[in-house]
């Protein structure tokens, strides 16, 4: 039998993570309003917290995570018109172009690269063209203070208390060039939704496009946009 190893930080997640992933969460709750996305899955949902901040709208949202004891919290919280599914996100039997919008966030760091990979390309499947994939995760540290705080002591210190494997597989995450290399090397371009941690977390939204993956201007899209400021919220807004 398989450890489930959201299991002892479950009932604590939110309690834990909520406050920090606050503005994160309403940031991508204001792009998925601005867009007018009306079907909503979260890949890797974790306790739903995103989920509940898109309930109403007559939105469909729906959760997926292989985690039970996560999806249990997710469950007791409510409300029942979000559907939570206990699946694979590297292999769910969705069929195609179901969402508008798909979102995986803080899950794919903590995954060996070909999995990471593989939830990435099922949300392209899920996602209808003209819709988006929103993706939240650890970017390459910047320079300067809050870079070298949050960037080198403070996220560091975390993912090493999520245990061995989870610290392992974030290191080679941030080895490889982080969220900025991995949307670089399969999205096909990419809004910039919130940057918060001293910009040690990006949050964006790559467009699906018709044409299907296209692996090549992503990055560059994605400097422009950083580029141009494109944010939401500036950094630092919240206090941190
Ligand atoms: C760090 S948590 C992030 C949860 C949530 N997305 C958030 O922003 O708080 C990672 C989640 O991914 C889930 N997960 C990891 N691999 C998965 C997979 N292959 N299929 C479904 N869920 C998975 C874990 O169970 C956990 O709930």
């Amino acid at each position: 039998m398989t450890v489930d190893p959201y299991r002892a930080i479950a009932p604590l997640y939110d309690r834990v993570l909520s406050p920090l992933l606050r503005t994160i969460r309403r940031d991508i709750a204001t792009y998925i309003g601005y867009r007018q996305f009306r079907s909503v899955i979260d890949l890797c949902c974790g306790t739903g917290e995103q989920l509940r901040l898109l309930v109403g709208q007559e939105r469909t949202l729906c959760g997926i995570d292989n985690s039970l004891a996560m999806l249990a919290q997710a469950k007791q919280r409510g409300p029942e018109s979000i559907e939570y599914h206990l699946l694979d996100a590297e292999q769910t039997t969705f069929s195609t172009n179901t969402f508008d919008c798909a979102i995986i966030s803080f899950a794919l760091h903590e995954k060996h690269p070909a999995a990471a990979r593989a939830v990435y390309e099922n949300a392209w499947r899920l996602v209808r063209p003209g819709g988006a994939i929103v993706l939240a995760d650890f970017s390459q540290v910047p320079a300067g203070l809050k870079g070298f705080v949050y960037g080198h002591l403070a996220i560091p210190l975390v993912e090493r208390l999520a245990g061995r494997d989870h610290y392992r597989h974030y290191r080679r995450w941030m080895e490889n060039g982080a969220l900025e290399s991995f949307i670089g090397g399969q999205g096909s371009g990419a809004d910039v939704i919130s940057r918060p941690f001293g910009r040690c977390c990006l949050c964006c939204a790559v467009d699906v496009t018709a044409a299907g993956l296209s692996l090549n201007n992503s990055l560059v899209l994605l400097n422009r946009a950083l580029a141009d400021q494109r944010i939401t919220r500036k950094e630092g807004s919240d206090g941190r």
